[in-house]
């Protein structure tokens, strides 16, 4: 991973238990490239001290604004300068009001009051206080001020209540922040995908499948909800994480993911067909278990409908994106692939470069000819497919 190089980040810490998970966070943000300087208020260090943050950050952390070894006077302006954000996790329901009344009687708040970047906040607090009017005052404010706010999630606390507060995990932070920074560039719009494999059921407990992981379906869900759009994912048996914000549809077999994908057809802008669907299934699934028997076994397979082909069929049809993962001769069939099924957008790669693997290379053929991407993490390759579908819905070409 490599999402947040070169961005710089200071990283506020106060005071509550999920204090613990900023180190966390500290260490998944600097493994991903990012510069962090983190800023503890003063009970935020009575839960974590700075010398783990500079042991995990490699920076001075800083916490008293009367500390002499600061770099400056100045510090509480020039710490922020030059920052791509200011990410709060935890920020307790303290800290919120402060912020939501410009509050700046230490080295955090007083960062946060002179920053000129943008300022992302995790909420983390027992359950009554999240709900407190005060509290949702307070969020209203930030929101209105345009702080973004991440979280908090459901779940137990520390204290052994159960309900709305909890800080969101170390990863879900990380995943929103390497989001924030990507362009907009499908504000607005409903994208619907297919993603992993389909189980075509041959018995109670046999069936036929393929490989697929859907990390690219996943990958691409994600780049689509970083570019501002409202994702839904019809996804086949994939052992995948949801991405936070997606809407998603579990699927077995083709025939559920084409009636789950016509259900929605129509009312999406782009409709992104990743899943590797079986061209065929058992004309008749066996209820019980198949008994071995001595002799050849004969299975007969009937098609099964081409999904995107179909969307792309429709009288109004959104704008249409395919896969095509070939072994051989990539661009005859791609491009064929495109021409047959009326396609804006074919993503073509070869399987040995690509299927249940971490990276991948692609060739995307539209109207214009072909437009190589990677070797990359699939989360790159998705983030370079979202933006060429963002530059051909606003009619540039993708270029
Ligand atoms: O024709 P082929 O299966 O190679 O086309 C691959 C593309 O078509 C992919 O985008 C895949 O998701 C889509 N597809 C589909 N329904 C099928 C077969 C393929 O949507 N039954």
């Amino acid at each position: 991973m490599a999402e947040l190089k070169g961005r710089r980040l200071v990283l506020g810490v106060t005071g509550g238990i999920a204090a613990y998970k900023a180190a966390e966070l500290a260490r998944l943000l600097v493994k991903d490239g990012a510069e962090v300087h983190a800023v503890l208020s003063k009970s935020g260090a009575q839960f974590v001290t700075p010398v783990t943050f500079q042991a995990l950050t490699g920076n001075p952390a800083w916490s008293d604004q009367w500390d002499a070894r600061m770099p400056s006077n100045m510090a509480h302006i020039d710490l922020s300068r030059g920052a791509d954000a200011i990410v709060v996790a935890p920020a307790s329901a303290d800290f919120l009001a402060k912020l939501a009344h410009g509050l700046a009687d230490d080295l955090l708040s007083t960062l946060c009051l002179a920053r000129v970047c943008p300022l992302i906040v995790a909420p983390a607090m027992n359950r009554q206080m999240w709900e407190h009017p005060a509290t949702q005052r307070n969020k209203s404010q930030l929101l209105q001020d345009g702080v973004t706010i991440l979280g908090p999630a459901e779940g137990e606390q520390a204290c052994g209540e159960t309900g709305l507060g909890r800080m969101l995990e170390a990863v879900q932070i990380h995943d929103a922040l390497a989001g924030f920074f990507q362009p907009r560039v499908l504000a607005g719009r409903r994208v619907l995908l297919t993603a992993g494999p389909t189980f075509e059921a041959l018995d109670a407990v046999r069936g036929l499948t393929n490989l697929s992981s859907g990390k690219m379906g996943f990958a691409l869900a994600r780049a689509a909800r970083d570019a501002g759009a409202q994702v839904t994912l019809v996804s086949g048996p994939a052992a995948q994480p949801t991405p936070d914000g997606v809407m998603r549809i579990d699927v077995t077999s083709a025939l559920a993911m084409h009636a789950a994908v016509m259900q929605r057809a129509a009312a999406c802008d782009v409709f992104i067909g990743v899943a590797a669907v079986a061209d065929y299934r058992p004309v008749e699934p066996v209820q019980e278990k198949i008994k071995k028997e001595d002799k050849p076994l004969q299975i007969t397979l009937a098609p099964n409908p081409d999904i995107l082909a179909e969307v792309a069929a429709l009288p109004k049809p959104p704008f249409c994106v395919g896969f095509a993962a070939e072994s051989h001769d990539l661009e005859k069939y791609a491009e064929g692939k495109r021409q047959k099924k009326k396609l804006a957008l074919v993503v073509g790669n070869l399987v040995q470069d690509g299927f249940g693997g971490e990276t991948n290379s692609v060739i995307l053929f539209d109207d214009q000819g072909r437009h190589p991407l990677g070797p990359a993490p699939k989360i790159d390759i998705a983030r370079g497919i979202v933006a060429h579908i963002g530059a051909m819905l606003a009619g540039n070409g993708g270029e």
